[in-house]
């Protein structure tokens, strides 16, 4: 059945650039809307810069420019970015915008005709010198718990501490540097209250994630407060009505801007607004945030849309932060690596693979680790997809005129087997298991690969009697590429284009179900380059240290090079070798794994139980999680050093190591012994 489906990601703001973890959310939704469209929905993606606020307001006016100007250049940049990276917005507008000033002052009144809004004085800090109300964010002094100098108004980047700013010692304004006074104003709020008993049911009714609903139950413990939603004049934002010099806050009015984009959208269109947003609109909404938003996509917004008699999202999908080699994206750690700066050295399609590849669908935070994310982009990518492709093309057009064999013979059920996975791998996506789905593409194309390995096509070519063979194989393969193109296509749609487009086919993804057969492809030409680890390495801006910054030395410079503290000698270190006594001491055994686990709060690790002959299992734990499903290594066999001193790991105690191979084509790749072995045995 086809559904109608109206799909968000999460506004970003005007005053900044886009970095690698704004594309986890964008490359996230990104997928599912694709997914959806291959599918044949009617399925519709919307986004919108999220242009308001004090901060937008105060860059324009260092930049010298109006604020107008500044979001209309951020938006420019913002859909370059999301445009090289393959982002595929139907409507991608501004919360600065005349469709977004209609909608945001229409749910205004309406909850003001229902009476959730409420009027009240407030004291504020205020800056004489700007003439202006400073939020929290732009007030800076000393620390009241640590006495941290210059910290921000509202929490303390030292000791963490969070207060009020009235409590900061020594508060200045940090726009000009006067001491705020408090000031009385008046300011309106939504009375969030008058929806605690829909809310507490509607975020139990499976519009969320249970992790998340359960998250937001603290809330309700202390009762619902009032949201302060006007900010005074002036202020970048939409004006109050019937108010002289009061702005929405810029939440008030970001929110919706999804239904802003929407009606722009359907104005360009033909289509209906209220098929999507009407009180019993037909369509499906789902809104994909970070975790830091939830409060205002499953408190603020679901209240202000029942106020006002709007239809409810369907789901709101809650996914975690990104992390880089572990750590918190940080400005001085050369971490916060933008959107821009990536795309100078790197292909869009292994970044959106790589998180792919990490995507499930709880909250839970994930980790550009920039070993992984090489080995993973180069080994699967480069080396068991797109290598299909390469190895098998020349086949066919030095042996067959470039054209695919007119049948796959005994080949055929093989093909229509590997076909018979798409179900399966569709519901990954739809489910927003993109690592399961990657998982299962991968195992795909570790049988292909097998498959060109055992039918050897390099061997069939050197016997001209075998050349139909050979052309059955290479179109087998070639076809198998299709298919794994066609499963892949909505997380790499860049690199499934051009890979359809050398076999001269459409993105069909009913059409895979069978195999191209007597067709025309086009000569075979470069369709992903391996990435240079040098390359990789150089997206984390080295630390900034004085040696560093020091004028490169000049070519005919006599000065003896120097290694640098902690630095690596140049060249290659060779592995010294070793006595057979050495390696005599390293007791290897053959091992059964008995079970597996994966292990919480570990992004690499299986908890493993050996089985190597002993009266108890021994517990290990491997950093093979990446590459295999706890349940498909049961019972199978592999290799273990014995005799490593146990080691305590954050998880418990780590008793051994098993063995596996890995280089930049790929791996892990667990050792096992032929049949015949059993636990126990000692290898020498
Ligand atoms: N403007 C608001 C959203 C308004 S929606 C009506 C905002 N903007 S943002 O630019 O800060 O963030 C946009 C989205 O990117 C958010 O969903 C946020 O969670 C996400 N991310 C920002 N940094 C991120 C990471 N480091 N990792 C993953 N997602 C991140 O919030
Ligand atoms: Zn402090």
């Amino acid at each position: 059945m086809k559904r109608k489906i109206l799909v968000t990601s999460a506004l970003p703001y005007a005053n900044g650039p886009l970095h690698l973890g704004h594309l986890v959310e964008y490359t996230q939704t990104d997928i599912w809307v694709r997914y959806h469209k291959l599918r044949g929905h009617d399925c519709t993606y919307v986004c919108a810069d999220d242009a308001h606020g004090t901060p937008i307001m105060l860059r324009a006016q260092s930049e010298g420019i109006t604020p107008e100007t500044l979001v209309a250049r951020m938006q420019t940049e913002h859909l370059r970015d999301f445009t090289a990276f393959g982002i595929g917005f139907d409507c991608y507008h501004s919360t600065h915008s005349p469709e977004n000033f209609a909608i945001s002052q229409e749910i205004y009144r309406r909850l003001r005709a229902g009476e959730h809004i409420v009027v009240r004085e407030i004291e504020q800090a205020y800056d004489p010198v700007a003439g202006i109300f400073l939020p929290d964010r732009f007030i800076r002094g000393t620390c009241p718990k640590c006495g941290a100098a210059d910290q921000y108004g509202d929490s303390c980047e030292v000791c963490g501490a969070t207060y009020s700013p009235t409590d900061l010692l020594d508060a200045v304004s940090a726009i000009s540097g006067a001491t705020p006074e408090r000031r009385p104003t008046e300011h309106y709020f939504f009375a969030l209250g008058d929806f605690s008993d829909f809310l507490r049911q509607w975020i139990h009714s499976g519009t969320l994630q249970e992790e998340m609903a359960n998250k937001l139950d603290e809330w309700f413990a202390t009762g619902l407060a009032d949201w302060d939603i006007s900010r005074d004049a002036p202020y970048f934002g939409i004006p109050i009505p019937d108010t002289q010099d009061k702005f929405f806050y810029v939440w008030l009015d970001a929110l919706p801007g999804y239904m802003a984009a929407t009606r722009r959208w359907c104005e360009e269109h033909g289509r209906d607004f209220d098929t999507y947003w009407g009180a019993d609109a037909e369509s499906e909404v789902y809104h994909f945030i970070g975790k830091d938003i939830i409060y205002f996509h499953a408190l603020f917004w679901p209240a202000m849309l029942k106020g006002a008699g709007y239809r409810l999202p369907t789901a709101v999908f809650t996914h975690g932060f990104m992390t880089v080699n572990g750590a918190k994206m940080s400005k001085s750690r050369g971490t916060s690596i933008t959107a821009a700066q990536y795309l100078e050295r790197l292909e869009p399609e292994f970044l959106r693979y790589y998180f792919a590849s990490k995507l499930h669908p709880r909250a839970e935070d994930i980790d550009l680790n920039l070993e992984d994310f090489l080995l993973k982009g180069n080994g699967d990518l480069v080396g068991k997809v797109v290598n299909l492709a390469a190895r098998s093309a020349g086949f066919i057009h030095r042996y067959g005129g470039g054209r695919l064999a007119p049948s796959l013979g005994e080949d055929t059920d093989f093909y229509r087997e590997l076909a018979a996975q798409r179900e399966g791998i569709g519901a990954a996506y739809a489910e927003r298991d993109y690592a399961r789905a990657i998982r299962d593409i991968m195992a795909l194309a570790d049988r292909v690969n097998a498959y060109v390995d055992r039918a050897a096509p390099w061997l069939l070519a050197k016997d001209p009697s075998q050349h139909e063979a050979l052309l059955r194989v290479a179109s087998t393969t070639l076809n198998a590429f299709r298919l794994l193109v066609t499963l892949l296509s909505p997380v790499v749609p860049q690199l499934a284009r051009r890979s359809l487009d050398f076999l001269h086919c459409p993105l069909d993804w009913d059409a895979t179900a069978e195999p191209l057969l007597d067709h025309d492809i086009a000569p075979y030409q470069h369709l992903l380059q391996r990435m240079e680890k040098t390359i990789v390495d150089s997206l984390i801006a080295s630390p900034s240290s004085p040696a560093s910054e020091a004028p490169k030395t000049k070519p005919t410079d006599q000065t003896p090079k120097t290694q640098a503290p902690g630095g690596s000698a140049e060249g290659a270190e060779a592995t010294p070798t070793i006595s057979i006594d050495d390696f005599t001491r390293v007791e290897l055994r053959v091992a059964r794994i008995v079970a597996a686990e994966a292990v919480e709060g570990a992004e690499k690790l299986l908890r493993l139980s050996l089985d190597i002959g002993e009266d108890k299992p021994r517990q290990v734990f491997a950093g093979i999680k990446a590459a295999y499903r706890p349940e498909d290594l049961q019972g199978r066999l592999t290799v273990m050093v014995a005799n490593l001193a146990p080691r305590k790991m954050r998880f418990g105690l780590s008793e051994g190591m098993v063995l596996a191979a890995s280089g930049p084509e790929g791996g892990p790749f667990l050792l096992s012994p032929d049949s015949g072995a059993v636990p126990g045995m000692r290898i020498k």
